[in-house]
């Protein structure tokens, strides 16, 4: 990620930690716990009373205005209490948030380190132990066994190209279309946006299509934890060691084949926990980019505006959401390798620092107006930053991009089916999800041929130049062609809805 921000730990903005004259009120603070509710004394660390607690029903209500509430309590960095009533820091502030990330030596990616794991208080049942119990994998490495494993997956997922990609979405996205199309209703969360990301992921990673469709309801039910996560993952595991010993036999240009031959020499177990990591980073990020990202273009009336207007695109909507709607609220997380200073914060070695991405891309010293459109802005926190920083980036955004545009094609007059203030999510501490999204759109029927063409795709072609569609703006697709486009996605453009000579010639490719 590349930021005009200054990295460096930078005085907070608010007031001095704790100061009780910052209108401090006691909601969601930690009553019950030792030494009750109070303002927080200034300087306090994480031993202090009456912190706040960052999980449960009233802190998942509204996360965004826990963050302010923390912001104006404690300026950059707050002491909160997770499951258990663990104490550990969030770091809010954008600048704190990418000296935590940008500064390995301080900030161990290497969960062993926390305090509360060598003091025997984190419990097995603990919901945070799927997020942060250490493994061997890239995610939890520091320094050059960090580099060994990334740089097996970063140079292994740098060899799609994205125009391989695109084709993938846009056999999925019709895949998908086909199903709901006929009853002119769709929710595009469970519909589309928690179907895509993984039917991609898993050709790239070179597992067969009939696989897909399982490995989306497995990959789901592992990230809710349900009682039949582990069968889930089971799965999950079982599929990717089969897929490892066919590859194999008969390498291909996929990821299984392409980890397993990687000069860094990844050992089956290494090489298969990498798989299984990429395929779920992938996909509830992704899942949620899309759905945020659809969910903007429904409602949001600077997009309409901008978009009726043809001057907005798919992948402005994305940076927005980016930095608005970050698919991980908060990555869990760093440890402190000696007792250092953040944000005016003391922190002692081994303590855990929350990394407050949806906090920090809303930090009033970044953003003074929360109004102001961010459009080609990728100065946000949502993919991390430093040596950790996603390395999937591109294709989660190529498959969110692809996908949305291509969708918008195929349902030009895609209308939200209920009012926005119906919309609901679920939060959890890493990230919220938008529960659904109920659309409605002209329906069609199998047999009836997809002709909805770009409309620069038709003007050249000859005798077609009809203008945009009928009836009011809708939420068009924003780039040059659904099937075949050269990409990026351009400028938007309104599709024509006409059965021209055109589409029928080039229908039998578009898929
Ligand atoms: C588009 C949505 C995505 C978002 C918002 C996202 C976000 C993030 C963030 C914030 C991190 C950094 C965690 C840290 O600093 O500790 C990360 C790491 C990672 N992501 Fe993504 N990600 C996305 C998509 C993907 C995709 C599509 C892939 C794979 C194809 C992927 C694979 C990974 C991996 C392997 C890591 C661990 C890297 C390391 O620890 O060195 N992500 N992601």
């Amino acid at each position: 990620m590349t930021t005009p921000f200054a990295d460096d730990d930078a005085t907070p903005a608010s007031p001095p930690p704790g100061c009780p004259a910052h209108g401090l009120d006691t909601t969601g603070l930690d009553t019950a716990g030792p030494g009750t509710a109070g303002p927080h004394p200034a300087g306090s660390g994480l031993d202090a009373p009456g912190l706040r607690r960052i999980y449960g029903p009233e802190a998942e209500a509204d996360p965004a205005g826990l963050y302010e509430k923390l912001r104006a309590e404690h300026g950059e960095v707050a002491p909160v209490l997770l499951h258990g009533d663990l104490p550990a820091w969030l770091v809010l502030g954008h600048s704190a948030n990418l000296t935590a990330l940008r500064t390995p030596s301080r900030f161990s990616r290497d969960s062993r380190r926390w305090t509360a794991f060598q003091e025997g208080r984190v419990t097995p049942d603990s919901p945070l132990m799927p997020v942060i119990a250490w493994q061997p994998l890239c995610v939890f490495a520091d320094g050059e066994e960090h580099r060994r494993l990334r740089g097996a997956v970063t140079e292994s997922l740098n060899r799609f190209d994205r125009r391989g990609i695109r084709r993938y979405v846009t056999r999925f996205t019709d895949q998908l279309v086909r199903d709901f199309r006929p009853s002119g209703r769709a929710d595009l969360v469970s519909q589309f946006a928690e179907h895509l990301p993984m039917l991609v992921m898993t050709q790239l990673v070179g597992m067969p299509e009939e696989y897909g469709p399982k490995l989306v309801d497995a990959a789901r039910d592992l990230m809710k934890g349900t009682e039949t996560a582990i069968a889930s993952n089971d799965y999950v595991v079982a599929s990717l060691r089969r897929m490892m010993e066919r590859k194999r036999a008969s390498p291909g240009t996929d990821l299984v084949s392409w980890l397993m031959e990687h000069q860094a020499g990844l050992t089956d177990d290494e090489v298969l926990e990498h798989l299984r990591v990429v395929l779920l980073a992938a996909n509830e990020t992704t899942v949620n980019l899309i759905a945020d990202t659809l969910k903007m273009i429904l409602t949001d009336e600077r997009f309409r505006a901008h978009l009726s207007g043809g001057h907005m695109t798919v992948p402005d909507a994305l940076d927005q959401v980016l930095w608005d709607s970050a698919p991980m609220s908060l990555v869990a997380g760093r440890w402190a390798t000696g007792d250092t200073e953040l944000g005016g914060q003391q922190i002692r070695a081994g303590d855990m620092l929350l990394i407050g991405i949806a906090a920090g891309n809303v930090d009033p010293v970044v953003r003074p107006d929360l109004s102001k459109p961010l459009y080609g802005n990728r100065s946000h926190l949502a993919f991390g930053s430093g040596p950790h920083e996603c390395p999937g980036q591109d294709i989660g955004r190529a498959i969110a991009e692809a996908g949305i545009d291509i969708l918008l094609t195929r349902l030009p007059d895609l209308q939200l089916a209920v009012p926005e203030s119906e919309l609901t999510w679920t939060s959890a501490w890493i990230s919220k999800h938008l529960v659904e999204l109920p659309v409605s759109f002209s329906p069609r029927f199998p047999g009836e041929e997809d002709d909805t063409l770009p409309q620069q795709v038709a003007a050249a072609a000859p005798g077609g130049a009809a203008g945009p569609a009928a009836g009011a703006p809708s939420a068009a697709p924003a780039s040059a062609s659904a099937a075949s486009a050269p990409e990026p996605a351009g400028r938007v453009t309104l599709p024509r809805q006409r059965r021209s000579w055109w589409s029928r010639l080039t229908a039998p490719f578009r898929r």
